[in-house]
């Protein structure tokens, strides 16, 4: 079996603990452009007795694009209900969804992006029109359509790849939203916050450790901070010091980056197998035996950010910054192992 890797993006159960999440805007730490003008939106439908426009959040995984939605249902005083994208394959699977709504519910799909585009056309019609048109009958002469009136409602849409959407899709969100990677210090926050929950008793040079090593992202540092708790249980009467948060994050193979084994077999792959590139993603994927899509839409986020390998027409390059990271001695040529941030291809 596949070992668990600590710094996937994928929801564990653990993640969902209803306890962690911050159920108002007032609550949630960071992403404050977006927050602020969020709360506007909302504020403005909120006053003049309206359901709020339809929301798209997009960006890597474990920003906090499902505890948005959470908050959007609470501060308009709607229900959630939710659904995802790969569970939504047939109209009938849609079709269950939307009749399900109420006048102010707000309907979140969590991966709106893998909704068959066939799915889309019904949906962006509930979106603007507030219908819904469902084919009854076997085919031939006795099939036909039936229009059902909708409730208004919200849908809040979540995406680590906008640009998958088809543009008219797209275009119905009246809102759209990125969420960004967090700074180390909304991280030592969301840290401190989530230690105080779990009442562990955490040392403040530990939190900025957790937090430094969590890339960028609160999932990831409140997976860690448990596994780093249940260490300190064992190892130090339950008290978090930075010793304790040092070695287990090393133990848990997540090094001073927050790199894990997947992201040095990524730089590793590059520069080894590709001499440093430029290599496109499926070749490389193929080389460190990965799939392409989880490489793009959960390790490349970071590895960019961090700028650890750049983007380039021809393909993805290790940076200097890669080869020091890893301890790789850089090689004479060094064309292609440097390239300044400015190079990197608009809009790719
Ligand atoms: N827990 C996870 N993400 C959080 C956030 N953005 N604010 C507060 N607590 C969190």
């Amino acid at each position: 079996m596949e070992e668990e890797r600590i710094l996937d993006g994928e929801e564990l159960s653990e993640d969902r603990d209803q306890a962690l999440r911050p159920a108002t805007l007032a609550e949630y730490i960071g992403q404050e452009e977006l927050k602020h003008n969020l709360n506007v939106f909302i504020q403005a439908a909120r006053s003049r007795g309206e359901v709020l426009d339809h929301v798209l959040l997009y960006g890597p995984p474990g920003l906090g694009k499902t505890t948005m939605a959470m908050i959007i249902a609470h501060e308009m005083n709607g229900n959630l209900v939710t659904a995802t994208g790969p569970a939504i394959q047939k109209s009938g699977d849609l079709a269950a969804v939307l009749s399900t709504l109420e006048a102010g519910d707000v309907l979140f799909i969590d991966e709106i992006h893998r909704i068959p585009r066939q799915m889309e056309e019904i949906l962006y019609s509930a979106m603007e029109d507030f219908f819904l048109d469902i084919v009854v009958g076997k085919d031939g002469a006795s099939a036909h359509s039936i229009r059902l009136a909708l409730p208004p409602f919200t849908l809040v849409g979540a995406t680590t790849r906008a640009g998958d959407l088809s543009a008219p899709l797209r275009d119905r969100f009246g809102i759209v939203l990125p969420l960004e990677y967090y700074s180390q210090n909304e991280l030592e926050q969301i840290v401190s916050r989530t230690s105080g929950i779990l009442e562990s008793d955490i040392e403040d040079v530990a939190i900025s450790e957790v937090a430094r090593r969590s890339r960028g992202t609160p999932r990831i540092a409140n997976r860690l901070l448990r596994r780093i708790r249940d260490f300190a249980q064992v190892y130090n009467e339950g008290v978090i010091s930075q010793d304790v948060a040092d070695d287990a994050l090393n133990r848990l193979k997540v090094d001073q980056l927050g790199l894990d084994r997947v992201d040095r077999k990524y730089l590793e792959g590059i520069i080894y197998r590709f001499s440093g590139g430029p290599v496109g993603v499926e070749a490389l994927a193929s080389s460190i035996g990965e799939d392409a899509t989880t490489l793009e839409d959960m390790y490349e986020p970071y590895l960019l950010q961090t700028g650890l390998i750049n983007r380039t027409p021809r393909g993805r390059i290790a940076t200097r910054k890669a080869y020091e990271h890893l301890h790789i001695a850089l090689p004479d040529d060094t064309q292609n192992a440097y390239v300044p941030v400015q190079d990197e291809e608009e809009g790719e």
